[in-house]
């Protein structure tokens, strides 16, 4: 009687161990990112796999003809570089572009909600390519889980779907050296007292927090905080934002000085 509940614990920690395992190898296929038809989440294509259906890494990159305007690296993607309202506030004092830049670009050309999923430069196979892709789409696939003509945009009523009204958004596309916010505790309104140093900020290429967080040409990015393969932490974030004790809100805490 003993022996077998032992077995039975051994064998449920065995398949813990087992699950836990293969979720981590799971990677970007185990995430909303996985748009091909056996993709876990719920908006993705419904041509199956293979067969002329779609693969995980065409819905934002391609080996060759890729977008080079777009920093997120070979870009296979349609993208706005206008018609965006940027974060504003009477206590904001960080430089803000006039337009979303850098990574950001390439997160908004699905997550704004106007430009199709499969608004793609270059298809699965050959001969299919075109540096001038329509917003509305490149291809025959079917899709489910979405808005509009095909299914092809992000749910409409989703809090996925930005808009491009990024008013309601954490500000991207600033320059963090630029950033200014009065902490409770020194009342004085300068940089090195409302946030947190990196170190050395470099203004062309990223440069991390030590924890992961990081700064995208000296600037605050969707990438900053999130990283679009990631399936460890919840919602592709770099680091846990809402583990117990003093993990909660880590992301928040990276930058900002809020110690009241
Ligand atoms: C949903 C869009 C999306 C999908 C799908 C995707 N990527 Fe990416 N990838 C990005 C973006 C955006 C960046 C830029 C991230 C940054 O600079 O922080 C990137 C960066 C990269 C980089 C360079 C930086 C790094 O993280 O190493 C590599 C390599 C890469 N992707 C490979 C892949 C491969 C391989 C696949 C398929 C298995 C894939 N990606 C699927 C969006 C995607
Ligand atoms: C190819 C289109 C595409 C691109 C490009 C893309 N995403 Fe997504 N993303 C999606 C879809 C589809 C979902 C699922 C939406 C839903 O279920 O409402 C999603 C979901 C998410 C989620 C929520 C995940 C969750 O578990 O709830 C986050 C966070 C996210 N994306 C961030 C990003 C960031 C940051 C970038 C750029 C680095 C990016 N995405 C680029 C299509 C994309
Ligand atoms: C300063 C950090 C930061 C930046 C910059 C940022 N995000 Fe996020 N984002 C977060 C955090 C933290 C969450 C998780 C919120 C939660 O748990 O509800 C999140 C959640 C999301 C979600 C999922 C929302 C939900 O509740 O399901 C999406 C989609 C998303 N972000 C996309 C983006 C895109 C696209 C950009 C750039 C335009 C961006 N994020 C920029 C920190 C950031
Ligand atoms: C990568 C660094 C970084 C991270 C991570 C970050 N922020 Fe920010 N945040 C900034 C910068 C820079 C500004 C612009 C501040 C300014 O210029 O006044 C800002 C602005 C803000 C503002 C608006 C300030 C204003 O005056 O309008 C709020 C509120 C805020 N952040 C909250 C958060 C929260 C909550 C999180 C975690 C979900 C977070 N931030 C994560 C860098 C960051």
């Amino acid at each position: 009687m003993r022996g077998m509940k032992t077995g039975y614990v051994f064998l449920a920690i065995f398949s813990l161990l087992l699950f836990a395992s293969a979720a981590q190898a799971q990677g970007i296929l185990g995430t909303k990112h996985n748009l091909t038809a056996t993709g876990t989440g719920t908006v993705k294509s419904s041509t199956p796999d293979g067969a002329g259906g779609p693969e995980v890494c065409v819905f934002c990159h391609t080996p060759h003809g890729s977008d080079t305007t777009v920093e997120a690296p070979l870009w296979n993607r349609a993208v706005n570089v206008s018609g965006y309202t940027m974060y504003t506030s009477p206590s904001l004092d960080g430089t803000v572009d006039a337009q979303p830049t850098g990574v950001s670009v390439a997160c908004l050309s699905c997550h704004d909600g106007t430009i199709a999923l499969d608004a793609l430069r270059n298809l699965p196979g050959s001969g299919s390519y075109t540096n001038t892709p329509a917003a509305t789409g490149t291809s025959a696939w079917t899709f489910v889980g979405g808005t509009g003509t095909g299914n092809k945009y992000m749910p409409a009523t989703a809090i996925t779907n930005l808009g491009m009204d990024l008013r309601n958004d954490h500000p991207i596309s600033i320059d963090y050296a630029s950033a200014m916010s009065p902490s409770a505790t020194s009342g004085v309104n300068d940089h090195a007292t409302g946030f947190k140093s990196p170190g050395v900020i470099n203004p062309t290429a990223d440069t991390y927090f030590t924890n992961g967080i990081k700064l995208s040409a000296g600037k605050v990015q969707c990438n900053s905080c999130h990283d679009p393969h990631r399936s460890d932490n919840a919602t592709f974030l770099r680091i846990n934002n809402s583990g117990a004790g003093n993990q909660q809100s880590a992301v928040c805490l990276t930058c900002h000085k809020k110690d009241g």
